[in-house]
């Protein structure tokens, strides 16, 4: 999930309860009417959804399934150039099928028994407080679509590829899941909304975005890294800055583009008592310093 409100398609529901995703011109499936009516519906069925019911089966055509299944393969052999360790060994665990787009409800049964993490359905944009305070009982608001099939690497907004290859893959391990768990906290105890994009800006230059020096190379750990086809062979060549907080958490980013500032940790320990211990103890007020501190860097 990420996090900006022109990022996702807006989801509209008119008086008689027809329920609308408005996809902009420029998007791969505008065009497509039968594309179209298939987000309608799947954006229903998350509405439709509530916390505690088994997630309802999104019906995908074969065009689709050979979407997830082209970009599966081709992900799973650049992982293994440019992911950490850990997620490669959290992506052994999990097991996600590569012949066919998995349902959110069936990714639960998976991950539950490993880390206690569950899906909830997306319609699209999730309220920041919501999508991270859920976090903090190991729930994850996560979309249900796949990109149009006409351009397979391609991805305008976050789709069921990005929540599950690079999120799901993540949170099936128990050191990320304790750290998505701790961003949630995070989002729980802080009170105002600058604190709160504070924290989620820390979570979008870390577990959305963040690279990680391994051995003599730089690799990735960010799901928004590890789930694009093109931004995957280019995140070392971008600005990589050490992992600090108060820039983290001041820097804006487009995110419409590929991220050319990252945040280099030195280890997934770095990572844990940096970010981590940030998200286990951070208030308002502390959130306040940080913030203050960048002014006139
Ligand atoms: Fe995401």
């Amino acid at each position: 999930m990420m996090e900006e409100a022109q990022y996702f398609a807006p989801v509209n529901q008119d008086e008689h309860g027809e329920v609308t995703v408005e996809l902009a011109k420029s998007h791969p499936g505008f065009a497509d009417p039968v594309y179209r009516s298939r987000r309608n519906a799947l954006a229903r069925l998350a509405l439709d959804h509530r916390r505690g019911d088994p997630i309802p089966v999104a019906e995908y055509t074969a065009e689709e399934h050979e979407v997830w299944r082209l970009v599966s393969r081709e992900l799973a052999a650049k992982h293994e150039r440019y992911a950490i360790r850990e997620f490669l060994e959290a992506k052994e665990r999990l097991g996600l099928p590569r012949d066919r787009i998995p349902q959110l409800q069936e990714i639960s049964e998976m991950l539950q028994p490993l880390t206690g993490f569950r899906y909830l359905p997306a319609a699209g944009l999730v309220p920041l407080r919501e999508f991270y305070g859920s976090l903090a009982d190991s729930y994850f608001h996560s979309t249900q679509y796949i990109r149009h099939h006409s351009v397979p690497f391609y991805t305008p907004e976050p789709d069921v590829i990005h929540e599950v290859i690079g999120h799901g893959n993540t949170l099936a391990s128990d050191r990320f899941a304790a750290l998505y768990r701790a961003a949630g906290r995070a989002a729980r105890r802080v009170e105002s909304q600058e604190a709160l994009e504070f924290v989620s800006k820390v979570f979008w230059f870390t577990l959305e975005f963040g690279v990680m020096a391994e051995g003599s190379e730089l690799r990735a750990y960010g799901a928004g890294i590890l789930s694009s086809y093109g931004e995957i062979e280019e995140f070392r060549s971008m600005n990589i800055r050490p992992l600090d907080l108060a820039t983290m958490g001041t820097t804006q980013y487009d995110i419409t583009k590929y991220q050319d500032v990252l945040f280099r940790a030195e280890s997934m320990d770095h990572l844990e008592d940096v970010a981590g211990a940030f998200w286990e103890e951070c208030d308002d007020d502390s959130i306040d310093r940080l913030s203050r501190s960048t002014v006139g860097r």
